[in-house]
């Protein structure tokens, strides 16, 4: 069934694991997520990013998401990745979706409030959970790029404000993640984690840039309060790799279905390490 955000997030907070959130952006990708899912008995979260609404739509997605949700046991979130608007937040509230982003972490601190408490009014009225950000998370996104100068981590002592203000029902925070891979390893700011999750005990942390984080740092950070993990990079290196030996392998090749299964499964193991890491394998 297809559940809010929020209900996945409250019991991973009850019983201290994380949800991975991973990008979809066409039905292979649906398929290999949900089957993990199914096969780990993992709540999920299913994301469409702005590349993934621009390549596939958001009608696509939905689609294909109600049609592997009839059929899954598992509790299933579909939600809006990184929302640039209020209109495409209410375009998803429209089309089904059961959480949104808002994105207004490249705002200035009062517009990244007003803007996000006006996406929480909206999202609330139709029971749909909503994520804010705070902070910026380094990395390439497809519309919105912050150069690592740029990158501002989250101040704990504002998060209490930010919450109460704007009435998100969980939080993206700037602890050192980046989109895609790392160059090198990545350096977390723990110490940083520890005084949000200290402020704010119950509030569900998102961690952006889940692709080529150690698995300890990752441990580490779950009791820490993060509760969402999302991973789009390290999928899609799966997906692609396996597709690409098929095709070294049988350069004569030609039916995609031959190609693409195998990509699927690859993409399912991944996402299968991925909820064993998180703990949420044997949750739902
Ligand atoms: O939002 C994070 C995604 O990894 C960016 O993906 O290229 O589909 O927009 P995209
Ligand atoms: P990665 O591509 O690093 O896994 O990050 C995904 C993400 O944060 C999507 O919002
Ligand atoms: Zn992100
Ligand atoms: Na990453």
């Amino acid at each position: 069934p297809l559940v809010t955000g929020i209900e996945l997030l409250e019991d991973a907070r009850k019983r201290d694991y994380a949800v991975g959130a991973f990008n979809v952006n066409n039905m292979e990708i649906i398929q290999a997520i949900i089957a993990a899912a199914e096969e780990e008995r993992s709540p999920v979260i299913l994301q469409a990013s702005q590349g993934a609404i621009k390549y596939a739509g958001i009608r696509y997605i939905r689609a294909l998401v109600t049609a592997a949700a009839e059929e899954a046991r598992v509790p299933i979130c579909l939600h809006l990745d990184h929302g640039p608007s209020f209109e495409q937040v209410m375009e998803c509230l429209r089309y089904g979706f059961t959480s949104v982003m808002f994105d207004g972490s490249h705002l200035p601190y009062e517009e990244n409030v007003r803007l996000t408490a006006k996406a929480v009014e909206a999202a609330h009225a139709v029971g749909v959970s909503v994520e804010g950000e705070l902070g910026k998370i380094g990395g390439v996104e497809e519309e919105i790029r912050v150069e690592d100068w740029d990158v501002v981590l989250t101040d704990p002592e504002v998060v209490p404000d930010f919450v109460q203000r704007t009435g998100v029902d969980y939080l993206a925070v700037a602890i050192g993640t980046k989109h895609g891979f790392y160059k090198g390893e990545p350096k977390l700011d723990f110490d940083r984690l520890a005084r949000i999750h200290q402020l704010m005990p119950d509030l569900p942390l998102v961690l952006h840039g889940g692709s080529g984080i150690p698995e300890e740092h990752i441990r580490r950070a779950i009791p820490l309060g993060v509760r969402k993990i999302n991973i789009d990079t390290e999928l899609r290196a799966a997906f692609v790799g396996r597709a690409r030996e098929i095709m070294a392998e049988k350069p004569q090749e030609i039916d995609p279905r031959k190609i693409l299964g195998p990509a699927r499964e690859a993409m399912k193991e991944k996402v299968k390490e991925k909820m064993r890491l998180f703990g949420s394998s044997g949750k739902a």
